[in-house]
């Protein structure tokens, strides 16, 4: 069975002392870094660049999984790639090409997702799931931090979970929005592997005993899968 892998998401984190809340996430259990890229243009939010993900780049050796809600990501993957990004996530509703842009994030030897919005079907995904490596659920709507998490998204993931059995592909199935101990059952036992947390993690209290919760009420919730 997949190991369920946490994702503390550090755009709840305080920027003014990134390098020890995501040192502190990973001494809890926190095995891969999401990094929350937005534009301004299609999410109603601005973050942060390719600067910042080189400076994490330099300071952790956890995969960087950038999370691309950005317009014409063609032009920005090579950049986030130079970076140091090991896995880049293109949303579908703002890839036009989306067929080249998935593999212009391989060739660049990175791990290729795709992202869906609450309100779009899995099955627009058909074409493209025998070339990604993750798909990733959006389970608010994208563009900030703690907001509540949207239940229609854990059917979203079981039927992921299963196209994948029927079609014997390999993506691994990440969601992202309101992940806490309180949805984390529901959407691990639909089929989830990676768990992105933000507020959840930074929000509040130590990120380190904040992520350790997580992740063992999510290694409780695999042994009730079906
Ligand atoms: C939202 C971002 C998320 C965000 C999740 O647009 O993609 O990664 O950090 O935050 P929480 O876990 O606070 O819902
Ligand atoms: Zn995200």
């Amino acid at each position: 069975m997949t190991p369920i892998l946490i994702a503390p998401s550090i755009l709840s984190a305080d920027f003014a002392h990134l390098a020890e809340q995501v040192q502190a996430a990973a001494d809890g259990g926190g095995t891969v870094v999401h990094v929350d890229i937005m534009d301004g243009h299609f999410v109603p939010n601005m973050t942060i660049g390719p600067p910042v993900v080189k400076c994490l780049r330099k300071f952790t050796k956890l995969p960087l999984d950038c999370h691309l809600m950005i317009e014409n990501p063609d032009q920005m993957i090579p950049l986030f790639a130079e970076a140091g990004a090991d896995w880049i996530s293109v949303h579908r509703e703002a890839a036009v090409h989306l067929d080249r842009t998935l593999h212009l994030i391989k060739s660049h030897d990175c791990l290729a997702g795709v992202v869906i919005n609450p309100a779009t079907p899995v099955d627009t995904l058909s074409e493209v799931l025998d070339i990604v490596d993750y798909v990733l659920v959006m389970s608010v709507n994208p563009g900030f931090g703690a907001q509540a998490f949207i239940p229609n998204s854990v059917r979203k993931i079981r039927q992921l979970e299963e196209i994948r059995g029927t079609r014997r592909l390999n993506y691994r199935i990440e969601v992202d929005g309101g992940i806490a101990a309180d949805t984390i059952p529901d959407v691990v036992r639909a089929g989830a592997e990676i768990l992105v947390a933000g507020n959840a993690v930074f929000g509040h209290g130590d990120p380190r005993s904040n992520a350790q919760k997580l992740l063992k009420v999510a290694s409780a919730a695999t042994l009730q899968r079906v």
